[in-house]
């Protein structure tokens, strides 16, 4: 007959290594709001206080709440199996990001809840199953009487005495700040993980914070700070360009892909340009934006099926899942991390290589009005067999008419020096530049003086032949410098009488 032995998992052990599973501050209140979400919570409240060194950190929902039943077996570690089906908007999937998420940044969990106006609380305090390790997994039933002792959240409990139903999450003991030190850096640490998490939950909930039909379905506010929707798209800007949708078919699931492609730097103002570019800018925030259930799990990938270039770096996807296809994608238990199954990786690379033109189309078009309605550049760009290659346009007439006034010799000067500039042009450093901060690239400023001589001397040959002041402005647009600065050109030819619309 076999033999069995009914080992328990060492609490001491395990709670400790359960801390460790990679959360961060932003994760942790992401996988709490989470369950706010599931439980058709409409108002979300963050609070915290720093409490000289004892901070605390409270999520208050107005959602179902949990009777005393319910929140005891919330409590358990596991408290569902991930291979049960779950409700199309559940926001859940392993039973776990409760205590791994709150365990992550502190030793005392307080769940303190109301149905049907019953309210029921119940606590996990690391230190005393760690001091007691015979009592195993003994769960703290609070009282009302402890309840109401929790000090520090009085308003929060009373406030909440009043309503209907909802939840609070009580973080405690929050050990993973330096609340030892007294010189503030731990309060200073505490406000910036805080910074960090608010600009976590507007992008990662964005679809629940928009409006929608004039109206609001989730508020979230940080100690009374109401958070705003941070869609990563831009879609309310119409320089936005939306790529038609595509569907792929899983296990008779529907994967929607809706790629976009934001707008270039000189269709937008800089602020929104900047804002839209994240601090860790465009480049690094092109990709697939993933979302189970609406709710942004993975961000700013191509899963590795191409590398990140500068060409698509306005270019981001966004890809919708359902949550019955959560085990083919890989979620892991902090929502922070998925992976395509390998069946669709194919489809996803086909569809890339498809909007990557559209993509690369938004600076194609730049270099195109360069070479296409500038018939006189005072480049020439030139590719051919793989390689481009950007020289000088000899052919110029300011080149051209400096070289007929030359000795031999200083035309070979003049050859040296054109040389020089175009073997020595800053290839690296440009690039560097255009692909950080395109909008800090200027042209040197505009010298009203010099180009009024400048076109006057281009002017005067062509006052010899016979053409219309119109085609005179037209040529003389189509000729650089002139044609790196129309506007102001235009301007000068109208006051020079050459040009009428
Ligand atoms: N704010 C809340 N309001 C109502 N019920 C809640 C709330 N938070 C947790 N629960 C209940 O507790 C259960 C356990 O939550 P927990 O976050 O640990 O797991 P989960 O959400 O089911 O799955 P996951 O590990 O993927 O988050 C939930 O399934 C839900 O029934
Ligand atoms: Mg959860």
């Amino acid at each position: 007959m076999s033999e069995y032995l009914n080992i328990q998992p060492s609490p001491i052990s395990l709670v400790e290594s359960l801390r460790e599973i990679g959360y961060s501050m932003e994760t942790a209140i992401a996988d709490i709001i989470d369950n706010s979400i599931t439980a058709g919570a409409s108002l979300i409240q963050l609070r915290f206080a720093w409490n000289t060194g004892k901070p605390w950190l409270a999520i208050i929902d107005d959602g179902s709440g949990m009777s005393a039943d319910e929140v005891t077996s919330a409590m358990r570690l596991g408290s569902n199996n991930p291979l049960n089906t779950r409700p199309v908007n559940d926001l859940g999937r392993f039973g776990l990001g409760l205590k791994t998420a709150s365990f992550s940044q502190c030793r005392q969990l307080t769940v303190i809840t109301r149905k049907q106006q019953q309210m029921s609380a119940r606590r996990w305090d690391l230190d005393s199953i760690t001091e007691n390790p015979d009592n195993g997994w003994s769960l703290h039933i609070l009282s009302n009487q402890e309840i109401k002792a929790i000090t520090e959240i009085t308003t929060i409990i009373n406030d909440f005495l009043s309503r209907e139903s909802g939840t609070i999450v009580l973080w405690q003991k929050m050990d993973r700040l330096d609340n030892s030190d007294d010189s503030g850096t731990g309060e200073k640490k505490l406000n910036s993980l805080i910074n960090e998490a608010r600009k976590h939950i507007e992008l990662t909930f964005h679809r629940f914070l928009e409006t929608s039909r004039g109206k609001k379905s989730l508020r979230i506010a940080i100690n009374g700070d109401f958070l705003e929707a941070f869609n990563p798209f831009n879609p309310s800007n119409l320089a936005t360009r939306e790529l038609p949708k595509q569907t792929i078919k899983l296990h008779n699931k529907q994967i929607i892909i809706q790629p976009y492609v934001l707008p270039h730097y000189n269709k937008v103002s800089r602020e929104e340009y900047e804002k839209y570019a994240g601090d860790a800018g465009y480049l690094q925030n092109q990709g697939f934006y993933v979302y189970r259930n609406h709710r942004l799990i993975i961000k700013n990938t191509w899963f590795r099926l191409i590398p990140k270039e500068e060409l698509t770096k306005l270019l981001r996807v966004r890809i919708d899942i359902p949550n019955t296809l959560d085990h083919l994608w890989k979620i892991d238990v902090k929502k922070a991390n998925a992976s395509p199954p390998e069946s669709i990786r194919k489809q996803l690379k086909q569809i890339i290589y498809d909007i990557q033109d559209k993509g690369k189309q938004v600076y194609k078009q730049k270099g195109k009005r360069l070479s296409d309605s500038v018939k006189v550049p005072a480049w020439n760009r030139t590719a051919t067999a793989g390689k481009i290659i950007y020289g000088i346009n000899k052919a110029h007439p300011l080149i051209t008419q400096l070289e007929e006034q030359l000795q031999p010799e200083q035309r070979q000067q003049l050859k040296d020096l054109l040389l020089m500039l175009e073997s020595c042009f800053p290839t690296e450093l440009f690039y560097s530049d255009v692909a950080r901060k395109p909008e800090e690239l200027e042209k040197p400023a505009f010298d009203r003086d010099y180009f009024s001589l400048l076109l006057d001397r281009f002017i005067a040959p062509m006052l010899e032949s016979n053409i219309s002041d119109n085609e005179i402005a037209e040529r003389l647009l189509s000729i650089d410098p002139f044609a790196t600065y129309p506007k102001e050109i235009k301007t000068m030819l109208k006051e020079k009488g050459y040009f009428h619309e």
